[in-house]
């Protein structure tokens, strides 16, 4: 007897949907199917048009647990060398960020950490890194250069972090922040510095295929509003999308400039002000924060939450995970912490790591909500209800995690 094709490669039964289309989304007693790695069909368990077993190849049973898209940690700089916590306690002591960069301490320690690692040690520090953010749910990982800020080895992290999505299941998505920091080779001379960011490094990474955005670190002791222009510039002209580190120390309007060139995120956003919040709505750029570095750095003031409500700008969370300002590998974490500290709702923190997060890496035709005919990520939590994620901390409700249609592995918690 002729066996008919199952129209689905898998089925998940039982479970509440959170789509995270519009809200939560969430569909009670839901089911979803993949095929060939895409969403093939998601709805309530009694619109199944037959049984599960005939409909797919694989029937997982979700018993109830809740069902979200994978998340998604759109502004990691994950790939580094050495640590900085002596420069934690100095900052217990009194010295605050600006003063340990003036001083040769910060970023430059890093950076120096970095150029001296070989690419192997490099990537094994960074994998320890990028599991504890997979082992909380996230499928997709957006990761900067940075602290290499000479040709060489701005290319060894970037080949570190695209390596990163090729032995762990996850969209690794690449920007080079060459102009995160001046590099020490050019003392004095932050347009030289820019310069060779915009005409040596910069066609060479794109040569090597190893950026899909160009990121910079507009503040006073980084690049002024004219160079982050330069970089901005040079990005379009090679089709790559723009992000910037703005007004996280103080409001110097590289928002507003970023939005000007059709930026895919600002971030940060501690001094951003009201007319910069009205260019982003223009521009649709995505509003990222940080609630990491707001915490880590003892920050007051906290990003225009408010005012990016009313002027609809979609906002994402992220975990900054970087050596300095952000030694975190926890988005749940962040989840807590944007509601605690920045106020927004336990709805709008998960839109932040799912739904406005795939915008603000370009990837929201893709990813970012369960959606039919976007790539089957899902995380799978022993919860009640969505809001769970964000109400905990420390604790890790991960059950499993698909990665394009496949399971990635179970039990990963033991939370079944
Ligand atoms: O996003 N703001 C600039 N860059 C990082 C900090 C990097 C570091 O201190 O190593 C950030 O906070
Ligand atoms: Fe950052």
């Amino acid at each position: 007897m002729q066996q008919t094709e199952k129209p689905w490669d898998s089925l998940w039964i039982n479970g509440l949907l959170a789509t995270q289309e519009d809200g939560y989304g969430l569909i009670k007693n839901g089911a979803i199917a993949s095929k060939d790695g895409k969403i093939a069909w998601l709805g309530p368990m009694e619109d199944l048009r037959d049984s599960p077993e005939r409909l797919a190849k694989t029937v997982y049973d979700l018993k109830g647990h809740c069902l979200t898209p994978g998340l998604i940690d759109c502004h990691t700089h994950l790939v580094y060398a050495g640590n900085r916590y002596y420069e934690f306690e100095l900052r217990l002591q009194g010295a605050n960020y600006e003063t340990i960069a003036r001083a040769g301490g910060g970023i430059q320690s890093t950076v120096m950490a970095t150029r001296a690692a070989t690419e192997e040690s490099l990537l094994q520090q960074s994998l320890a890194r990028a599991k504890a953010l997979l082992a909380e749910g996230v499928t997709t990982l957006e990761i900067k250069s940075g602290y290499g800020l000479d040709l060489e080895t701005e290319l060894k992290m970037l080949r570190v972090a695209k390596r990163i999505g090729e032995v762990l299941p996850v969209t690794v998505y690449l920007t080079f922040l060459g102009a995160h920091a001046l590099a020490p080779e050019f003392k004095n001379k932050p347009d030289e510095y820019i310069a060779a960011v915009c005409h040596d490094m910069l066609p060479e990474i794109v040569h090597a295929g190893l950026a899909q955005a160009v990121d910079v670190f507009c503040e006073t002791i980084a690049f002024d509003l004219a160079q982050a222009e330069r970089i901005f510039k040079t990005a379009r002209e090679f089709g790559l999308a723009v992000k910037c580190h703005a007004e996280q120390l103080s409001d110097s309007g590289s928002a507003r400039l970023a939005a000007e060139y059709q930026a895919l995120s600002v971030d940060h956003l501690e001094y951003l002000s009201e007319s910069s919040v009205e260019a982003l709505a223009r521009s649709g750029t995505v509003a990222v924060l940080l609630p990491g570095a707001f915490y880590y750095l003892r920050e007051k003031n906290i990003p225009p939450v408010e005012l990016l409500r009313q002027h609809k700008v979609p906002m994402a969370v992220a975990t900054d995970c970087n050596p300095g300002t952000s030694p975190v590998t926890s988005l749940l974490l962040m989840l807590n912490m944007a509601c605690t500290l920045f106020r927004l709702t336990p709805e709008e923190a998960l839109a932040g790591v799912t739904r406005h997060a795939a915008k603000a890496l370009g990837l929201d035709k893709t990813h970012g909500t369960l959606t039919v005919g976007k790539v089957a990520d899902f995380a799978i939590w022993n919860v009640e209800h969505p809001a769970e994620l964000v109400y905990y901390v420390g604790f890790n409700p991960l059950v499993n995690v698909v990665k394009g249609g496949n399971v990635c592995h179970s039990r990963v918690c033991g939370n079944e």
